[in-house]
Formats: structure tokens, C-alpha cells, sequence
């Protein structure tokens, strides 16, 4: 292994057009260190995170390397490292502080690392480490939702944002929980991309989602919503529907005040879910992203979870991150763009 890698990343924030929003930019090899395991980066997916921490303005000090999602190849590992050793496949998601999978070699924490599904190859893997613990931790820790079917039997979810990489998964964990699910689409082929996630119900989310619900005479509320898109806008249809009692879990911020007190009466309750907290705040249960993640591959492996990529670009390069940042930015990818090396 030579001391220096190839990496791609921006020291400007530029629109993607622009010809330096995404560089080539040449660095050390990092040296694996306590938790840490050092992974030969073999396939990348591109998330909305990326679009969102590339854009902005201003000059930064240092070229950044982003990209939160990876499956390679362990090199070295750290002194304490006890759950991989080099020669493992590995799939993650990440740290969002740290310096991201758009690189030769990345160093990840061994407590955000799964083994990577042996079924899936390099494309299909890549595709699944954020958005599934993002809709795992959604519906299995925030809305407290077991996985044995028969405690879920008729209860309903609305999964606003079906056919994104979070929805299209959370679909399948959702059924896999036994829970009926309601979920949006707005085109015909994201309507049927999300019937093939397992979505018993889609309503299109371009129109009044009170009214489109209540038209299918299933029942005035649903028992639980998860929010994957545009909140504000979202909100006061979020507010009616949601059940006495029920439960909401958002994952995308509100950029206006939203009105907690519609939920009062209710008895509702609201969660926010962010993928990235365990790592950011380096909580006591970190792990369990290895645990989710080594739980998601055997069900991967099994074939009960379907991995979600739709497409794969190759190699990895420059041209190729472009595109892909290009077709997250366009809000509306169905599935997910992975990026082999
Ligand atoms: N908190 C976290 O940990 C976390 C983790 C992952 C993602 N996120 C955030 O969650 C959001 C979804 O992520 P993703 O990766 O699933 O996104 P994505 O793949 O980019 O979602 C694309 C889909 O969004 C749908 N969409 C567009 N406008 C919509 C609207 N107004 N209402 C409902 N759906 C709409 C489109 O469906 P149609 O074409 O049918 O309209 C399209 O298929 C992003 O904002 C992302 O930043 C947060």
C-alpha cells in the first residue's frame, strides 16, 4: 500500500455545474488508530446529505472529502478493534464529522461497521447503509416499533416520501413489521416503484393527503407517520391525520416554526431522527449501528430485505460524483445511485 490516495472532493461550494465543485484531490493514506479500521473503498452511494454539505458558499481552508456510504475492504485495524479484521467485506454509513467514502482509503469507526451482505454485490451494498439504519432507527428506536408482525396486526403508517432511498426501504421494514402501509408518490413510476417496496396503499403527495386518505374509507387517522420530505409543507396534513395517541418521526427539518400545539388534544407524539446523532455526539449505544447494520445483512442475505439501488455509474471519478450529485439534487431519484470503483 503506497502512503498517498486519490480522493474527490470541493474546497469551494460551487453549483455542480460549476467545473471545481468536485476535484480530484491527491492525500496521505490515514493510519488506523483505537475503534478505527482503515477500508479499501470499493463502491459509494451519493445521499441528499452530500448535495446539502457540498452547496452553500464561501472558500474552505482545506479541500473536504465527503460521502456517507461505503462498502470495501478492511486493511488495517486499530489496537482496540475487536469486531473486523483486514480481509473483512464491510458496509457503513459513517461519521458526519469525519472526512467521507469518496476516497481510495477511508478510516471508520468499527461501531458504525457492518459485515456487508455476502448475497449483495459491491453496487447493491452500497445503496443500503444510511437510509437503512436512517428508517431502521425511525421505526425500530423512535416509534418503539417491535419487529414481530402479529404486535403490529392493523395498525397503519404513512410514509410521506415513498420512493426516495429512505422511503423505498422503510416500505419493506414496515412490512416486514406486519403494518399496513400508506405510502406517497406523485409520478407513475415512483407510484409503482413504492407497490413494488410493498406499499399496500400510495397516495400522491401533490394533492391533499387528508382528503386522499379519508377517500379510501379505511379510517379518519392513520397510527403513525414518518415524514421523509418538505415538513413544512407537510405539517398541518401530518397534524390532522396522525391518531389519537399516535406517533410522527421526522427526518427532515422544518424550516418554519411548526405548530407542536396542533398535536396537544391528540396526544401525539413527535421524534426527530437523525441518522448521524450516535456518531456526532459518540453516544453510549454508537454500536448499534453494527448491530442494525449486521442485522439488515442477514435479512439482505435472506432475501427478505431487497436492496434499492436503480443505478450504477462506474468508475469512480470526478464526471461520475457530478452525475450522481446531479440526480440527488433533482429530487427525483426513485431509489438509490451507487458509484463503483
Ligand atoms: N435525518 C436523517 O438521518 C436523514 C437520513 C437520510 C435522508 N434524510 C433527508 O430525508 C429526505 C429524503 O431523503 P432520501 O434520500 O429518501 O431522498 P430522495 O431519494 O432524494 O427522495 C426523492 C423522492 O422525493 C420525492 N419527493 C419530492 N418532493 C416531495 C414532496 N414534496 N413530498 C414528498 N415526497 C417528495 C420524489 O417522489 P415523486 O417523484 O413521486 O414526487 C422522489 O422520488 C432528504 O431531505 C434527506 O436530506 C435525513
Amino acid at each position: 500500500m503506497t502512503n498517498m490516495m486519490t480522493a474527490v472532493g470541493f474546497q469551494e461550494h460551487l453549483p455542480i455545474e460549476a467545473d471545481d465543485s468536485l476535484m480530484a484531490v491527491e492525500l496521505p493514506v490515514p493510519v488506523a488508530q483505537g475503534h478505527d479500521i482503515l477500508v479499501a473503498v470499493q463502491a459509494i452511494s451519493v445521499n441528499p446529505v452530500d448535495v446539502g454539505v457540498r452547496g452553500g458558499h464561501g472558500t474552505l481552508k482545506q479541500p473536504k472529502v465527503i460521502g456517507w456510504d461505503a462498502v470495501g475492504v478492511v486493511q488495517t485495524v486499530g489496537e482496540q478493534v475487536t469486531l473486523f479484521q483486514p480481509g473483512d467485506r464491510v458496509y457503513y454509513a459513517g461519521d458526519f464529522k469525519r472526512p467521507g467514502s469518496n476516497s481510495q482509503y477511508q478510516l471508520v469507526d468499527e461501531r458504525l461497521v457492518g459485515l456487508a451482505p455476502a448475497k449483495l454485490n459491491n453496487a447493491q451494498a452500497a445503496a443500503m447503509p444510511l437510509t437503512t439504519l436512517t428508517a431502521w432507527e425511525a421505526l425500530f428506536e423512535k416509534m418503539q416499533l417491535t419487529m414481530n408482525p402479529t404486535d403490529n396486526q392493523g395498525q397503519t403508517i404513512l410514509i410521506i416520501n415513498g420512493a426516495g432511498g429512505v422511503g423505498s426501504i422503510a416500505i419493506q421494514l414496515a412490512k416486514l413489521a406486519g403494518l399496513t402501509v400508506i405510502a406517497t408518490a406523485s409520478r407513475p413510476e415512483t407510484s409503482a416503484w413504492v407497490k413494488q417496496q410493498g406499499a399496500d396503499i400510495v397516495l400522491n403527495h401533490r394533492e391533499d393527503l387528508v382528503s386522499a386518505w379519508r377517500a379510501q374509507k379505511q379510517g379518519k387517522y392513520v397510527d403513525m407517520i414518518l415524514g421523509l420530505s418538505n415538513l413544512d409543507a407537510h405539517w398541518d396534513e401530518i397534524a390532522d391525520l396522525i391518531k389519537p395517541d399516535g406517533r410522527i418521526v421526522s427526518i427532515t427539518e422544518n424550516r418554519q416554526p411548526i405548530d407542536l400545539q396542533r398535536l396537544t388534544k391528540k396526544r401525539a407524539s413527535f421524534a426527530w431522527e437523525w441518522m448521524f446523532s450516535k456518531a456526532y455526539y459518540q453516544t453510549d449505544n454508537m454500536s448499534s449501528q453494527h448491530q442494525i447494520l449486521t442485522q439488515a445483512a442477514q435479512l439482505f442475505d435472506q432475501g427478505v430485505l431487497k436492496s434499492t439501488l436503480t443505478k450504477t455509474l462506474s468508475p469512480m471519478t470526478v464526471a461520475n460524483l457530478k452525475l450522481a450529485h446531479q440526480l440527488v439534487e433533482s429530487h427525483h431519484m426513485i431509489g438509490k445511485v451507487v458509484i463503483t470503483k
